[in-house]
């Protein structure tokens, strides 16, 4: 998964009353009229999407955020009434957007709304915004290793896996009905699978992807047996080969503090860092038997896929044309 090249610190009270009160900020078109794909040579899948640029919560009004989206520089600036402002720093046009915690910009025409999440209108699940995280990485990429069941028992040991609990067990992968995958019936045995947990025990996860650049797990909880904790990972694509992370959590109530919480979760991300860091290629290939996937590769195999079904050319290496296979 992610990685840890720069924490944010947080700001009490950053989560859900404020992202009730943001989510009643509807879009904002900044400046001019609307950029679009044909002003640019980004690939329109990423530029007419949403992405996260800041958490409000690290925001200053002393001092502006300074970001990258998709190339372009942005400066994100709050008031002292905690009015938000997200400029392109060449006076291009964006639609600005706020919901759970994060900042979100749309360079091009969205088409959409900013994700919607059921969960994060649970009221038992706080809503934390564990952080910033840059990463030397293309967000396909960052996408994919979130999805890797396999890295667990030996990226994470003592945490999320260990030996000889390190089999990865047959899995679910289905397509969703409104594009995107799910991967069902992932087990693994974890000897700390949360801050919560005093014991180690057989963990559910369940994926899914259902942008581009933003995957998510539902994972058993410790205490709460028959609920999911629900954890999202946000990739703010930089350049094609660099990232941000922004992920989320939405987990259920068990004496674990956000401080508690994020550290745990920002211990994992570091240890995933380097080795997200060091995979080549750097962009993403989507051609079938780029790599060589195992059985535990399910869901990776069906991210390439749909990714190459919905024609992403950001960050990744293009399958090449079916007739170019077959000359
Ligand atoms: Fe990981």
């Amino acid at each position: 998964m992610a990685r840890f090249a720069r924490t944010i610190a947080h700001t009490p009270g950053c989560p859900k009353k404020r992202n009730r009160a943001a989510a009643k900020t509807r879009w904002t078109l900044r400046r001019g009229g609307l950029a679009t794909a044909a002003m640019t040579a980004i690939d329109p899948i990423v530029w007419n999407d949403w992405h996260p640029v800041a958490a409000r919560c690290t925001l200053d009004p002393a001092r502006a955020h300074t970001t990258v989206l998709l190339n372009q520089p942005l400066t994100i600036a709050i008031d002292g009434a905690g009015t938000i402002t997200a400029r392109r720093d060449d006076g291009g046009a964006l639609h600005q957007d706020e919901r759970y915690g994060l900042v979100w910009v749309c360079l091009g025409t969205p088409d959409r709304p900013v994700l919607v999440i059921a969960e994060a209108d649970e009221p038992d699940r706080p809503a934390v915004v564990v952080g910033a995280v840059a990463v030397r990485a293309a967000g396909p990429r960052v996408i994919e290793n979130f999805l890797d069941l396999g890295h667990l028992g030996y990226v994470h040991a003592g945490y999320l896996g260990d030996d000889p609990h390190t089999r990865v067990l047959p899995y679910s992968v289905a397509a969703l009905p409104q594009g995107g995958i799910i991967a069902t019936g992932c087990r693994m045995y974890q000897p700390q699978a949360s801050p919560a947990a005093t014991e180690g025990f057989d963990v559910e996860y369940v994926y899914k992807v259902e942008r581009a650049l933003i995957t998510c797990l539902y994972k058993s909880n410790p205490l709460h047996r028959d609920r999911f904790d629900v954890i999202y990972l946000f990739v703010q694509p930089v350049t094609e080969t660099t990232s941000v992370a922004h992920p989320l959590l939405l987990c259920l109530p068990d004496g674990t503090t956000p401080q508690g919480l994020r550290a745990f979760q920002q211990t994992i991300f570091l240890q995933d860092k380097p080795i997200l860091e060091n995979q080549r290629p750097a962009r993403l290939p989507l051609a079938d038997g780029a790599d060589t996937p195992i059985a535990a590769d399910k869901s990776s195999v069906a991210y390439r896929r749909w990714l190459s079904a919905i024609g992403l050319t950001w960050g990744v290496i293009p399958a090449p044309a079916k007739a170019a296979r077959a000359a």
